[in-house]
């Protein structure tokens, strides 16, 4: 049974424990594992990308397998080749795929004809490689991550949605806070194994009270620049910076996925500060991403 990885929720609350428990083996000892050992993945990008690139590329080397990455305009996919048949030749070449592109609909469809593992490296919905790092990182901090919450402050995205539908899944109380119109939906699907709460908030000092760690994501998003002016003003109460930190709960530390705008979302004093974790996340897309690939990819 080929399994993928789209939002998440396909995992079960153990494996999600165990996996991130395997990403701290790996990130003690990277070179340690060869289970993609003379395998190939490939990994296209329909849009840009600095993080997951890297790390995919990087861990996959790691691993002893070939990463073949393939952009968008390269593909005949970009010339109308069907996506059925795009999964069905990957399906013959390779172990696994990574995707990113805009609408989640398009990776659905990828993987309901792939017999390959489908992994989402961002789409406009959800970005569930980056939540493991979130959750990686949280781990190393406070160990167990039952009941510990996070606050994620600004727009309600697929970097909030993630971290919502994998947070909950690993047991966090999740507070999200949001201007109107930039929220999470009321009726987002959580795992099935979800024993966290996730609760919905317009006030940012509501949402970070109590908080072990606040997060927040760029403002606007790809694909979102034609409603950039109407995103700058409406999430202009919700920055990151020191103020709000103090907020949170004692030694509480702000994350963000990155690519950052300091003196917008988060200033600069944070994000460059000691009050932080997030270089720490970036480095953890690629030991979470490894133990990733080692629970998705069977053996040759
Ligand atoms: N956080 C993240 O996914 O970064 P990139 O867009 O650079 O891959
Ligand atoms: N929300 C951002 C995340 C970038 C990694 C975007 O989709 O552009």
């Amino acid at each position: 049974m080929t399994r993928h990885f789209l939002t998440g929720a396909e995992l079960t609350a153990m494996e999600l424990d165990a996996l991130l428990e395997r990403a701290m083996e790996l990130k003690a000892a990277p070179r340690s594992s060869h289970a993609l050992a003379g395998r190939s993945v490939a990994l296209i990008f329909q849009k840009p990308s600095t993080r997951t690139r890297l790390s995919f590329e990087v861990g996959i080397h790691e691993l002893g397998g070939h990463p073949v990455v393939l952009r968008a305009e390269e593909l005949q996919l970009s010339r109308g080749e069907a996506l059925r048949d795009t999964a069905l030749v990957l399906s013959r070449h390779v172990a696994a795929v990574g995707v990113r592109t805009g609408p989640h609909e398009t990776l659905e469809e990828l993987s309901q004809h792939s017999s390959i593992p489908v992994i989402n490296m961002l789409t406009a919905l959800h970005h569930p490689c980056q939540a493991l790092a979130d959750l990686l990182t949280l781990r190393e901090a406070y160990g167990s991550l039952e009941g510990v919450r996070v606050a994620y402050v600004g727009d309600g995205n697929n970097v909030a949605r993630s971290l919502a539908v994998l947070g909950t899944l690993a047991g966090m109380d999740v507070a999200v806070a949001s201007p109107p119109g930039y929220a999470l939906e009321e009726d987002l699907a959580l795992g099935a194994g979800a024993s966290g709460t996730l609760t919905l908030h317009t006030d940012p000092r509501e949402a970070v009270a109590g908080a072990s760690a606040v997060y927040t994501d760029v403002w606007v998003s790809m694909g979102d620049e034609t409603t950039a002016a109407e995103r700058r003003s409406a999430l202009a109460p919700y920055k990151l910076d020191d103020a709000l930190l103090d907020a949170a709960a004692p030694g509480a530390f702000a994350m963000h996925d990155l690519p950052a705008h300091p003196g917008e979302e988060i200033s600069a004093e944070v994000l460059y500060g000691s009050r932080q974790r997030i270089w720490d996340q970036a480095e953890n897309r690629r030991h979470a991403q490894k133990a990733l690939l080692e629970l998705l990819v069977a053996p040759a």
